[in-house]
Protein backbone atom coordinates (compact mmCIF):
# COMPACT_ATOMS: atom_id res chain seq x y z
CA UNK A 1 0.00 0.00 0.00
CA UNK A 2 1.87 3.26 -1.43
CA UNK A 3 -1.06 5.92 -0.02
CA UNK A 4 -2.85 5.64 3.03
CA UNK A 5 -5.26 7.81 1.70
CA UNK A 6 -7.66 8.07 -1.38
CA UNK A 7 -8.47 11.73 -3.24
CA UNK A 8 -11.61 11.78 -1.48
CA UNK A 9 -10.03 11.66 1.92
CA UNK A 10 -7.04 14.04 1.10
CA UNK A 11 -9.20 16.59 -0.53
CA UNK A 12 -11.28 16.85 2.38
CA UNK A 13 -7.50 16.56 4.84
CA UNK A 14 -6.09 19.57 2.45
CA UNK A 15 -9.63 21.32 3.10
CA UNK A 16 -9.76 21.01 7.19
CA UNK A 17 -6.28 21.39 7.87
CA UNK A 18 -4.54 23.76 5.19
CA UNK A 19 -1.24 22.42 3.24
CA UNK A 20 1.53 21.56 3.00
CA UNK A 21 0.39 18.98 5.99
CA UNK A 22 1.72 15.43 6.79
CA UNK A 23 -1.89 13.27 7.81
CA UNK A 24 -1.35 9.54 9.15
CA UNK A 25 -3.81 7.00 9.41
CA UNK A 26 -3.97 5.03 12.56
CA UNK A 27 -5.83 1.64 10.71
CA UNK A 28 -2.84 1.44 8.39
CA UNK A 29 -0.28 1.81 11.43
CA UNK A 30 -2.07 -0.86 13.50
CA UNK A 31 -2.71 -3.18 10.46
CA UNK A 32 1.18 -2.96 9.64
CA UNK A 33 1.96 -3.48 13.20
CA UNK A 34 -0.49 -6.45 13.88
CA UNK A 35 0.40 -8.10 10.15
CA UNK A 36 4.02 -8.17 11.82
CA UNK A 37 3.12 -9.53 14.84
CA UNK A 38 1.44 -12.08 13.52
CA UNK A 39 3.89 -14.12 11.38
CA UNK A 40 6.81 -13.88 14.19
CA UNK A 41 7.02 -16.64 16.89
CA UNK A 42 6.36 -15.89 20.59
CA UNK A 43 10.31 -15.11 21.45
CA UNK A 44 10.77 -12.40 18.93
CA UNK A 45 9.81 -8.33 20.49
CA UNK A 46 8.94 -5.79 18.81
CA UNK A 47 10.62 -2.43 19.55
CA UNK A 48 9.52 0.22 17.76
CA UNK A 49 12.35 2.63 16.37
CA UNK A 50 11.43 5.97 17.23
CA UNK A 51 13.23 7.83 14.95
CA UNK A 52 10.63 6.80 12.16
CA UNK A 53 8.56 8.47 13.67
CA UNK A 54 7.99 9.71 16.96
CA UNK A 55 3.92 11.38 16.73
CA UNK A 56 2.56 10.77 20.50
CA UNK A 57 -0.18 9.28 19.23
CA UNK A 58 1.65 6.47 16.66
CA UNK A 59 3.51 5.42 19.78
CA UNK A 60 0.64 5.53 21.67
CA UNK A 61 -1.21 3.50 18.93
CA UNK A 62 1.93 1.17 19.13
CA UNK A 63 2.11 0.41 22.81
CA UNK A 64 -1.57 -0.34 22.96
CA UNK A 65 -0.62 -3.15 20.32
CA UNK A 66 2.13 -4.36 22.63
CA UNK A 67 5.35 -2.60 21.40
CA UNK A 68 8.13 -2.09 23.17
CA UNK A 69 9.94 1.14 21.90
CA UNK A 70 14.09 1.30 20.73
CA UNK A 71 14.94 5.32 21.73
CA UNK A 72 18.12 7.24 20.50
CA UNK A 73 18.38 10.56 22.68
CA UNK A 74 16.48 11.87 25.38
CA UNK A 75 13.96 13.71 23.61
CA UNK A 76 13.07 10.12 22.36
CA UNK A 77 13.15 8.72 26.06
CA UNK A 78 10.85 11.30 27.22
CA UNK A 79 7.88 10.78 24.71
CA UNK A 80 8.02 6.83 25.88
CA UNK A 81 8.53 8.00 29.13
CA UNK A 82 4.93 10.06 28.58
CA UNK A 83 3.24 6.45 27.62
CA UNK A 84 3.71 5.30 31.64
CA UNK A 85 4.56 1.78 30.15
CA UNK A 86 5.90 -0.75 32.91
CA UNK A 87 9.53 -1.14 32.95
CA UNK A 88 11.68 -3.44 30.50
CA UNK A 89 9.59 -2.01 27.50
CA UNK A 90 12.73 0.60 26.30
CA UNK A 91 15.72 0.14 25.11
CA UNK A 92 18.43 3.69 24.39
CA UNK A 93 20.73 3.05 21.38
CA UNK A 94 23.03 5.67 20.01
CA UNK A 95 26.81 6.46 19.39
CA UNK A 96 27.39 9.36 21.43
CA UNK A 97 24.93 8.94 24.78
CA UNK A 98 25.61 12.30 27.29
CA UNK A 99 25.94 11.85 30.56
CA UNK A 100 22.48 12.88 31.11
CA UNK A 101 20.92 10.83 28.75
CA UNK A 102 22.51 7.61 30.41
CA UNK A 103 21.03 9.24 33.37
CA UNK A 104 17.89 9.71 32.21
CA UNK A 105 17.64 5.77 31.20
CA UNK A 106 18.87 4.38 34.44
CA UNK A 107 15.96 6.34 36.09
CA UNK A 108 13.54 5.04 33.99
CA UNK A 109 15.12 1.26 33.89
CA UNK A 110 15.57 1.57 30.06
CA UNK A 111 17.99 -1.47 29.06
CA UNK A 112 21.37 0.28 26.91
CA UNK A 113 22.57 -0.65 24.09
CA UNK A 114 26.16 0.11 25.19
CA UNK A 115 28.16 1.05 21.84
CA UNK A 116 31.53 1.13 23.41
CA UNK A 117 33.95 0.88 26.62
CA UNK A 118 33.04 4.35 27.49
CA UNK A 119 28.60 3.65 27.80
CA UNK A 120 29.96 1.12 30.48
CA UNK A 121 31.92 2.50 32.35
CA UNK A 122 29.70 6.42 32.59
CA UNK A 123 27.18 3.68 33.26
CA UNK A 124 29.20 2.28 35.83
CA UNK A 125 29.97 5.09 38.15
CA UNK A 126 26.15 6.30 37.28
CA UNK A 127 24.28 3.14 38.47
CA UNK A 128 24.12 2.43 42.34
CA UNK A 129 22.89 -1.73 41.69
CA UNK A 130 23.70 -4.19 39.19
CA UNK A 131 22.59 -2.75 35.92
CA UNK A 132 21.94 -5.58 32.45
CA UNK A 133 22.54 -3.96 29.20
CA UNK A 134 23.51 -5.62 25.89
CA UNK A 135 26.35 -4.65 23.79
CA UNK A 136 26.15 -3.61 20.31
CA UNK A 137 28.65 -5.27 18.03
CA UNK A 138 29.65 -3.75 14.59
CA UNK A 139 30.50 -6.94 12.72
CA UNK A 140 33.36 -7.98 10.58
CA UNK A 141 31.07 -10.18 7.81
CA UNK A 142 29.80 -8.32 4.76
CA UNK A 143 26.81 -7.38 4.25
CA UNK A 144 24.39 -6.71 1.64
CA UNK A 145 22.40 -4.40 3.78
CA UNK A 146 20.37 -2.55 0.87
CA UNK A 147 20.66 1.43 1.11
CA UNK A 148 23.88 2.08 2.57
CA UNK A 149 22.70 3.95 5.85
CA UNK A 150 24.52 1.95 8.25
CA UNK A 151 27.64 1.44 6.78
CA UNK A 152 28.38 -1.89 5.30
CA UNK A 153 31.60 -3.17 7.14
CA UNK A 154 33.91 -0.56 7.30
CA UNK A 155 34.38 1.77 9.36
CA UNK A 156 31.63 2.86 11.92
CA UNK A 157 30.48 4.31 14.64
CA UNK A 158 28.44 2.12 15.66
CA UNK A 159 29.14 -0.87 18.55
CA UNK A 160 32.46 -1.87 19.40
CA UNK A 161 34.06 -3.51 16.08
CA UNK A 162 34.15 -7.32 16.40
CA UNK A 163 37.72 -7.68 16.77
CA UNK A 164 37.94 -5.21 19.64
CA UNK A 165 35.09 -7.29 22.10
CA UNK A 166 37.52 -9.61 23.52
CA UNK A 167 39.38 -6.46 24.65
CA UNK A 168 36.41 -4.94 26.14
CA UNK A 169 34.79 -7.57 27.89
CA UNK A 170 38.26 -8.23 29.92
CA UNK A 171 38.13 -5.22 30.74
CA UNK A 172 33.95 -5.20 31.43
CA UNK A 173 34.81 -7.81 33.56
CA UNK A 174 36.12 -5.03 36.36
CA UNK A 175 33.07 -2.99 36.51
CA UNK A 176 31.08 -3.11 39.74
CA UNK A 177 27.10 -2.87 38.68
CA UNK A 178 27.02 -3.04 35.08
CA UNK A 179 27.06 -6.98 33.64
CA UNK A 180 26.43 -7.44 29.80
CA UNK A 181 23.50 -9.76 29.04
CA UNK A 182 22.54 -9.17 25.27
CA UNK A 183 24.18 -8.33 21.96
CA UNK A 184 22.81 -5.60 19.39
CA UNK A 185 23.78 -6.02 15.62
CA UNK A 186 21.81 -4.20 13.60
CA UNK A 187 22.98 -4.04 10.10
CA UNK A 188 20.22 -3.73 7.66
CA UNK A 189 18.29 -0.85 5.81
CA UNK A 190 14.74 -0.84 3.73
CA UNK A 191 15.42 -4.20 2.80
CA UNK A 192 12.56 -5.98 1.08
CA UNK A 193 14.58 -9.28 0.63
CA UNK A 194 13.20 -11.73 3.36
CA UNK A 195 16.27 -14.00 2.32
CA UNK A 196 18.81 -11.27 2.59
CA UNK A 197 17.55 -10.06 5.98
CA UNK A 198 17.54 -13.89 7.09
CA UNK A 199 21.37 -14.33 5.97
CA UNK A 200 21.99 -11.00 7.89
CA UNK A 201 20.01 -12.42 10.76
CA UNK A 202 21.74 -15.67 10.84
CA UNK A 203 24.92 -14.15 10.07
CA UNK A 204 24.69 -12.54 13.73
CA UNK A 205 23.43 -15.36 15.83
CA UNK A 206 26.34 -16.87 14.59
CA UNK A 207 28.61 -14.02 16.20
CA UNK A 208 26.29 -14.43 18.85
CA UNK A 209 27.21 -18.43 19.29
CA UNK A 210 31.03 -17.54 18.74
CA UNK A 211 30.74 -14.54 21.51
CA UNK A 212 29.06 -17.43 23.87
CA UNK A 213 31.77 -20.08 23.01
CA UNK A 214 34.43 -17.67 23.41
CA UNK A 215 33.50 -15.54 26.33
CA UNK A 216 30.23 -18.01 27.82
CA UNK A 217 28.92 -14.75 27.60
CA UNK A 218 24.88 -16.30 28.29
CA UNK A 219 22.71 -13.65 26.26
CA UNK A 220 19.23 -12.82 27.57
CA UNK A 221 18.68 -10.87 24.25
CA UNK A 222 19.98 -10.68 21.09
CA UNK A 223 19.15 -7.34 19.40
CA UNK A 224 18.46 -7.60 15.55
CA UNK A 225 17.90 -4.23 15.14
CA UNK A 226 15.66 -2.24 12.19
CA UNK A 227 15.70 -2.20 8.77
CA UNK A 228 12.53 -3.88 7.03
CA UNK A 229 11.92 -2.48 4.17
CA UNK A 230 8.69 -0.99 2.23
CA UNK A 231 8.29 -0.01 -1.05
CA UNK A 232 8.22 3.57 -2.53
CA UNK A 233 7.24 2.46 -6.02
CA UNK A 234 4.50 0.92 -7.63
CA UNK A 235 6.88 -1.77 -8.99
CA UNK A 236 8.73 -2.59 -5.93
CA UNK A 237 7.68 -5.88 -4.08
CA UNK A 238 6.51 -5.68 -0.32
CA UNK A 239 8.83 -8.06 2.02
CA UNK A 240 7.11 -11.22 2.21
CA UNK A 241 6.04 -11.39 5.60
CA UNK A 242 5.68 -14.55 6.04
CA UNK A 243 9.14 -15.96 4.95
CA UNK A 244 10.39 -13.55 6.93
CA UNK A 245 8.84 -14.85 10.31
CA UNK A 246 9.52 -18.32 8.89
CA UNK A 247 13.03 -17.57 8.88
CA UNK A 248 13.08 -16.04 12.51
CA UNK A 249 11.45 -19.26 13.76
CA UNK A 250 14.13 -21.57 11.09
CA UNK A 251 16.85 -19.52 12.96
CA UNK A 252 15.76 -19.80 16.50
CA UNK A 253 15.08 -23.81 15.42
CA UNK A 254 18.72 -23.98 14.68
CA UNK A 255 20.26 -22.43 17.63
CA UNK A 256 19.06 -24.38 20.51
CA UNK A 257 21.51 -23.27 22.46
CA UNK A 258 19.94 -19.68 22.23
CA UNK A 259 17.41 -19.57 24.91
CA UNK A 260 16.47 -15.66 25.35
CA UNK A 261 14.54 -13.68 23.16
CA UNK A 262 14.76 -11.95 19.70
CA UNK A 263 14.57 -8.02 19.64
CA UNK A 264 13.43 -6.20 16.26
CA UNK A 265 13.58 -2.66 15.98
CA UNK A 266 11.37 -1.85 12.90
CA UNK A 267 10.82 2.42 12.55
CA UNK A 268 10.25 2.06 8.72
CA UNK A 269 8.50 -0.78 8.04
CA UNK A 270 5.74 0.21 10.72
CA UNK A 271 5.52 3.78 10.57
CA UNK A 272 5.92 4.31 6.72
CA UNK A 273 2.97 3.20 5.23
CA UNK A 274 0.58 5.21 7.76
CA UNK A 275 1.86 8.34 6.46
CA UNK A 276 1.03 10.58 3.58
CA UNK A 277 1.90 14.24 3.11
CA UNK A 278 -0.13 16.80 1.38
CA UNK A 279 1.20 20.06 -0.76
CA UNK A 280 0.24 21.78 -3.26
CA UNK A 281 1.87 23.45 -6.40
CA UNK A 282 2.69 26.95 -6.33
CA UNK A 283 3.48 27.39 -10.11
CA UNK A 284 4.79 25.94 -13.27
CA UNK A 285 8.09 27.09 -14.47
CA UNK A 286 10.05 25.74 -17.92
CA UNK A 287 13.53 26.34 -17.92
CA UNK A 288 16.25 25.24 -20.82
CA UNK A 289 14.11 21.96 -21.21
CA UNK A 290 12.81 21.18 -17.49
CA UNK A 291 9.77 21.31 -16.82
CA UNK A 292 9.42 22.44 -12.76
CA UNK A 293 6.54 21.67 -10.35
CA UNK A 294 7.46 24.17 -7.34
CA UNK A 295 5.70 23.26 -4.74
CA UNK A 296 4.59 24.56 -1.03
CA UNK A 297 7.43 22.07 0.59
CA UNK A 298 10.47 20.68 -0.04
CA UNK A 299 13.86 19.07 1.64
CA UNK A 300 12.10 21.31 4.40
CA UNK A 301 9.13 18.51 5.13
CA UNK A 302 10.53 15.31 3.11
CA UNK A 303 14.68 15.11 2.81
CA UNK A 304 14.60 11.67 1.82
CA UNK A 305 14.69 11.68 -2.19
CA UNK A 306 17.96 13.92 -1.25
CA UNK A 307 19.62 11.82 0.69
CA UNK A 308 18.85 8.55 -1.21
CA UNK A 309 17.97 9.57 -4.59
CA UNK A 310 14.58 8.03 -4.44
CA UNK A 311 11.53 9.93 -5.06
CA UNK A 312 8.31 9.40 -2.50
CA UNK A 313 5.22 7.61 -4.29
CA UNK A 314 3.14 10.80 -6.18
CA UNK A 315 -0.21 11.02 -7.53
CA UNK A 316 -1.81 14.28 -8.34
CA UNK A 317 -5.18 14.41 -6.30
CA UNK A 318 -8.35 14.33 -8.53
CA UNK A 319 -6.02 13.92 -11.99
CA UNK A 320 -5.84 10.45 -12.30
CA UNK A 321 -2.44 8.97 -14.44
CA UNK A 322 -0.19 10.57 -16.86
CA UNK A 323 2.90 10.63 -17.81
CA UNK A 324 4.52 14.40 -18.43
CA UNK A 325 7.86 14.77 -17.10
CA UNK A 326 8.78 17.22 -13.92
CA UNK A 327 11.16 17.87 -11.74
CA UNK A 328 9.46 18.56 -8.29
CA UNK A 329 11.35 21.32 -6.51
CA UNK A 330 10.63 23.09 -2.98
CA UNK A 331 10.84 26.66 -2.30
CA UNK A 332 13.89 26.88 -0.42
CA UNK A 333 16.78 28.92 -1.92
CA UNK A 334 19.05 25.74 -2.81
CA UNK A 335 19.23 23.68 -6.09
CA UNK A 336 18.75 20.59 -3.26
CA UNK A 337 15.88 21.53 -2.55
CA UNK A 338 14.41 18.38 -5.05
CA UNK A 339 11.64 15.77 -4.49
CA UNK A 340 12.93 13.68 -7.63
CA UNK A 341 11.86 13.53 -11.52
CA UNK A 342 8.30 11.96 -11.65
CA UNK A 343 6.21 11.60 -13.98
CA UNK A 344 2.35 13.09 -13.63
CA UNK A 345 -0.50 14.06 -15.20
CA UNK A 346 -0.61 18.07 -16.88
CA UNK A 347 -0.33 20.33 -13.61
CA UNK A 348 -1.42 23.53 -12.76
CA UNK A 349 -0.95 25.92 -10.12
CA UNK A 350 -3.16 24.65 -6.69
CA UNK A 351 -3.07 21.41 -7.75
CA UNK A 352 -2.77 18.76 -4.89
CA UNK A 353 0.25 16.33 -4.30
CA UNK A 354 -0.48 13.72 -2.59
CA UNK A 355 2.57 12.06 -1.37
CA UNK A 356 2.68 7.97 -0.15
CA UNK A 357 4.58 5.92 2.58
CA UNK A 358 5.72 9.59 4.06
CA UNK A 359 4.88 7.95 7.84
CA UNK A 360 8.69 7.45 8.51
CA UNK A 361 12.02 9.54 8.31
CA UNK A 362 9.17 12.67 6.90
CA UNK A 363 8.79 15.74 8.80
CA UNK A 364 11.18 14.40 11.83
CA UNK A 365 14.03 13.91 9.05
CA UNK A 366 13.46 17.01 7.23
CA UNK A 367 15.09 20.46 7.49
CA UNK A 368 11.83 22.07 9.04
CA UNK A 369 13.98 25.24 10.70
CA UNK A 370 15.25 26.15 7.49
CA UNK A 371 14.43 29.17 5.54
CA UNK A 372 11.55 29.27 8.64
CA UNK A 373 8.43 28.29 6.60
CA UNK A 374 5.79 27.46 9.48
CA UNK A 375 6.60 23.89 10.32
CA UNK A 376 3.37 22.02 8.70
CA UNK A 377 0.50 19.94 11.09
CA UNK A 378 0.34 16.20 11.61
CA UNK A 379 -3.02 14.80 11.30
CA UNK A 380 -3.65 11.90 13.63
CA UNK A 381 -6.84 9.85 11.74
CA UNK A 382 -7.89 7.90 13.90
C1 LIG B 1 19.62 1.24 16.40
C2 LIG B 1 18.56 1.36 15.38
N1 LIG B 1 17.47 0.56 15.49
C3 LIG B 1 16.46 0.64 14.60
C4 LIG B 1 16.50 1.53 13.53
C5 LIG B 1 15.32 1.58 12.59
O1 LIG B 1 15.65 1.21 11.32
P1 LIG B 1 14.51 1.02 10.22
O2 LIG B 1 13.67 2.23 10.23
O3 LIG B 1 15.29 0.85 8.96
O4 LIG B 1 13.75 -0.21 10.58
C6 LIG B 1 17.62 2.35 13.36
C7 LIG B 1 17.71 3.27 12.21
O5 LIG B 1 18.61 4.03 12.02
C8 LIG B 1 18.68 2.27 14.31
O6 LIG B 1 19.76 3.04 14.20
Amino acid sequence: MLFAFDDAQCRSLAETHGTPCFAYSAAAAAGQFTSLRGVLPERVRIAYAVKANPHPELLRCFAGLGASFDCASIGELERVEALRLPAGRTFFAGPGKREAELQKALYMGVRVQAEGFEDLARLDALATRETTVNLRVHPAFDIDEGNRIIGGSGPSAFGVDEEDVPALLEKAAKLDHVRIKGLHVFAASNQRDAAKLGAIHGAVLDLARRLNEAHGLAFEQIDLGGGLGVPYAPDEAPLDLAAFGQNLSDLLARHPWFKGELILEPGRFLAGPCGLYLARVVRIKESRGTRFAILEGGINHLIRPLLTGQPFPVRAVGKGGGAVPYTLAGPLCTSLDRLGEVRLPELAAGDLLAFGTAGAYGLNEGMTHFLSHPVPPEVWVG
